[in-house]
This record gives structure tokens, C-alpha cells and sequence, in this order.
């Protein structure tokens, strides 16, 4: 991060776009061995502006390389949040193993016109991995009845029907829809008018099943916006079955993926066989387009595995750092029996210079705080609060903070593990923190812009530490 080059606050371990404006990650898809992220993007600004899909392709989801634009507007409208699909069976006939996306064609002149009929979902298929696309002619493949806010269409094969489920964000609830050849959709069932958070619209879902056990559970995402548990943006998710055809929830209270403030549009990667890996844009609408960067706005979260925990609370979904992240970064720094009295982590084990993950355990569950800091006395306060029985970042002192009223504040989630012992991890980067703690049951993402980069780390509170694991990355 060096301010000369206005690069300051860039991310090393985080995708983010050279230049220009990103949000919601698209079309995330595996194929021959890379990962595949399309994103929400202005090349011509950065700010929210005439939607493009950008491109970026990795092979450990730790490090990405920006690709060519993949998606450009076109006469339906511009592109706006969608997925991509590996037609194995060549069920719509563009040709075996194409790379087909599912989008929103939104119609801003139709907008202002005052039609609320300007969101429609499209297809385009690439037959070499992403780098060109066509068009569909028969565009758009499902049109709009009425509903101003009908998009993101997450596309997935339903092995056990033949068919892809499309689930799509209709205002307040979500509509699937069904299809043999990605063309023709018709309309199986809705779901949540009357269920889960409803502070903003939805948008952004996804559905997958999970394995308990060798029991199936189907977990439903639905992005909202606001109303997020700490403002704004979040990623909810509900748990339950789905037969095909409609989809049930198991429970009624309100459940959050990430507590936020900075996880949004967050969902998972198709076509990666017995695994779940999610990822979301890391940041805000309350405050996305005034974040203080150079030349681009926002980064993408870390990828994320998925799995199910079964809790008092009933099904809850975990989240933890990628399993790449094992194989990757340099120095590991590891202590044990350690007091957070003050501790000086990085003393011992290095300055902080950009990126890193850090791992403490606790074998009794007790208050501590990790605090990130620089010679400019800006700080990011990470915890837990024993009392409250929560997590917290507190970005308050944390750099700069005035661009949005709302930015600097202290955001806590729950602690749903209950008992002995207790761990959190880390993953730090110039502008971020990923807190997952309780093997991922809680889970928080916050961003910060302090003047210079954190350098050091320090551990207080007087808990009895464990372990204590740092890894430069
Ligand atoms: C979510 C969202 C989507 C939409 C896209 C537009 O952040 O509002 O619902 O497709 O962004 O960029």
C-alpha cells in the first residue's frame, strides 16, 4: 500500500478491480481447474454507473487475475447480477460444456419511461472458459410481469427433476422457476413474503443443499438491502427442504451469514462438487460510493467454505477462511500459553505489512480484545465481550471515517457457540478484517481506511490465551 502510487488501502489478498467500480461478484463458476468471478462493474467510473460484468479467474481463490470485460450493455439494458452455469449436458444447445450465463437485462430508458417492466433475465454462452460471449437471440429468456424489482437469477441443475431451478429476487420474496434448456422458464412456487428480515429489498439469492450427516438440508440465500443487522447491507439465509418445486424453511427466527457491516451480494460457486465456497463484495450501500480509495472502489471478500452445524438453535450455516489458505503465505509465527496482557504479537512475530491471518484459542471463553493499530494512533478494536456474549470490531478511531455519517461505530455479533473453549480468527488486509469465530459460527466483516497501513497487533484484556498462530500472507 503506498500512497505515491495512490494505491493506498489496495488489498493483497482480496480481489479488487485495477480501476474503475465494482459490487455484487456474478456468475462464480469452476471449470478446468480455475475459479471463475464475474462482478457487478463500471470501467468508466468509480462509482455505481451503466452495469458491465468484469472478470477476474483464479486457481487457488486466494490470488486473482483481472481479465478482459466480459459482459457489455447491450439494446435490452445494461448487465446487472446474475450467475453461470456449466451446461455439461448441452441442454440449450450451445455447445457441450458452455459456460452459460443467467442475467438482468435492466432497461434504464424503459425506467424513466415508467415501465415496471425494465428487469428482464437473459443468456449468454461462452465456449472458451469466459474469455468471449454470444448473446442469446431470443433474449430476454424470461420477461418481467409487473414487478419493478425482478432480478439476480441464480441458476442451479436439479439433478434429481433434470432441470435448472432458477431462484429469483421478486421485491419482497423470491419465485423459483424451472427449466429443461435455460430458455423457457416457467413459475414453480414463492417463497418469505412473510418470513425472515424484511427491513429493504431482496435481492441476490442462491439455493444449495448442505449435507448433515448424510441428510439433506437446502439453505436458501437472500441478500437484503438495508436492514442488516449492523445497518444497511447483509447476507440472510434460511435452512430447510426443497423438493423441486418449493422450498421450505425448518425455522422462523432470522438468520445472518456474515453480521456485517461489510459483506453484501454474498453466494456460492457453481459447479465445485462437494464443496460450498461463498464469497461476497466487501462493503455497503450506505457507503460504498464514497469510500475514500484511489482509482477503484471495493474489493471482494476472502472465498469462504460452507458447512452445516447442527445447534440448540437448529441448523446454523459456518463459514470459514478457504482451506487454500493452509497451502499459502510465508512466515507462521506460533505461541502458546500465552497472557493477553498487553501482548505485542507483532514484536515477536513481525510487523504487520499488509496481509495476514492470525488464530487464537482460548480454553476458557473470557473478554479480550486484538487490536490492530499504526504510528498515527488509528486503531481497529477487534473482541468479545463476556457479559454481552459477543463479538465486536470497533472501527471508530480506525483512520478515516467522515466520508458517511454512519461509517465510524463499534458492530458486534452473537456468540452462538455456548461453553468452553473458544477461537477467532483473523484475516487481515490493508483495509479489512474477517473475524470467524467458534470454528465460523459468528462471523464478521469490517472495512477501514486509517492514513497509513496497520503495523502492529497488540492482544489485551487479561484473558488465558492458548494458542496463538500468526501467518504473514
Ligand atoms: C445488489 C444489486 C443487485 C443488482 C445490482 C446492480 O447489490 O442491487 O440487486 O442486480 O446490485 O448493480
Amino acid at each position: 500500500a503506498q500512497d505515491k502510487t495512490g494505491e493506498l488501502h489496495r488489498p493483497k489478498i482480496h480481489f479488487s478491480p485495477k480501476k474503475g467500480w465494482m459490487n455484487d461478484p456474478n456468475g462464480m463458476v469452476y471449470f478446468n481447474g480455475t475459479y471463475h468471478l464475474f462482478f457487478q462493474h463500471n470501467p468508466h467510473n468509480t462509482v455505481w454507473g451503466p452495469m458491465h460484468w468484469g472478470h477476474a479467474t483464479s486457481k487457488d481463490l486466494i490470488h486473482w487475475k483481472e481479465q478482459p470485460i466480459a459482459l457489455y450493455p447491450d439494446t435490452l439494458g445494461t448487465i446487472f447480477s446474475g450467475s453461470a452455469v456449466i451446461d455439461t449436458k448441452n441442454t440449450a444447445g450451445f455447445g457441450k460444456n458452455a459456460m452459460v450465463a443467467i442475467y438482468t437485462n435492466h432497461n434504464h430508458s424503459q425506467e424513466q419511461a415508467g415501465s415496471d417492466k425494465f428487469q428482464n433475465q437473459s443468456i449468454a454462452y461462452s465456449l472458451d472458459e469466459g474469455k468471449t460471449w454470444t448473446k442469446y437471440k431470443g433474449n430476454p429468456v424470461l420477461s418481467n410481469p409487473g414487478i419493478r424489482d425482478f432480478r439476480d437469477p441464480k441458476v442451479s441443475w436439479y439433478e434429481a427433476g433434470k432441470k435448472w431451478i432458477m431462484t429469483l429476487a421478486t421485491k419482497d420474496h423470491i419465485t423459483f422457476y424451472s427449466s429443461p434448456d435455460l430458455k423457457q422458464w416457467k413459475e414453480e412456487s414463492r417463497f418469505g413474503e412473510n418470513l425472515g428480515a424484511h427491513g429493504g429489498v431482496w435481492e441476490c439469492p442462491d439455493l444449495f443443499p448442505l449435507n448433515d450427516k448424510g441428510k439433506e438440508i437446502w439453505v436458501l440465500i437472500v441478500n437484503i438491502n438495508p436492514g442488516g443487522p449492523n445497518g444497511g447491507s447483509a447476507t440472510q439465509y434460511f435452512t430447510g427442504s426443497f423438493d423441486g418445486h418449493v422450498f421450505k424453511a425448518d425455522h422462523t427466527d432470522i438468520k445472518w451469514l456474515d453480521y456485517g457491516p461489510d459483506e453484501y451480494a454474498g453466494i456460492t460457486w457453481s459447479n465445485t462438487p462437494g464443496r460450498r465456497i461463498f464469497l461476497g463484495w466487501m462493503s455497503n450501500w450506505q457507503y460504498a460510493n464514497v469510500v475514500p480509495t484511489g482509482n477503484w472502489r471495493s474489493a471482494t471478500t476472502i472465498a469462504r467454505d460452507l458447512k452445516l452445524v447442527k445447534t440448540g438453535k437448529g441448523y446454523l450455516v459456518a463459514s470459514e477462511p478457504v482451506r487454500e489458505f493452509n497451502r499459502i503465505g510465508g512466515k507462521v509465527f506460533k505461541a502458546e500459553n500465552v497472557s493477553a496482557d498487553n501482548y505485542q504479537l507483532t514484536s515477536k512475530a513481525g510487523k504487520l505489512a499488509g496481509a495476514a491471518r492470525v488464530s487464537v484459542s482460548l480454553p476458557k471463553a473470557a473478554s479480550f480484545t486484538i487490536t490492530l493499530s499504526n504510528n498515527q494512533g488509528e486503531q481497529t478494536v477487534i473482541g468479545y465481550d463476556e457479559g454481552k456474549q459477543e463479538y465486536f470490531i470497533d472501527r471508530t478511531k480506525s483512520g478515516e471515517t467522515g466520508f458517511e455519517k454512519g461509517f465510524a461505530g463499534r458492530h458486534t455479533v452473537p456468540r452462538f457457540a455456548t461453553g468452553d473453549p473458544m477461537n477467532l480468527t483473523l484475516v487481515i488486509d490493508d483495509a479489512s478484517v474477517e473475524l470467524f469465530a467458534d470454528n465460523g459460527l459468528s462471523v464478521m466483516t469490517s472495512i477501514f481506511f486509517p492514513k497509513n497501513t496497520y503495523t502492529d497487533i497488540t492482544i489485551s484484556g487479561g484473558a488465558q490465551l492458548g494458542k496463538v498462530t500468526y501467518q504473514a500472507l
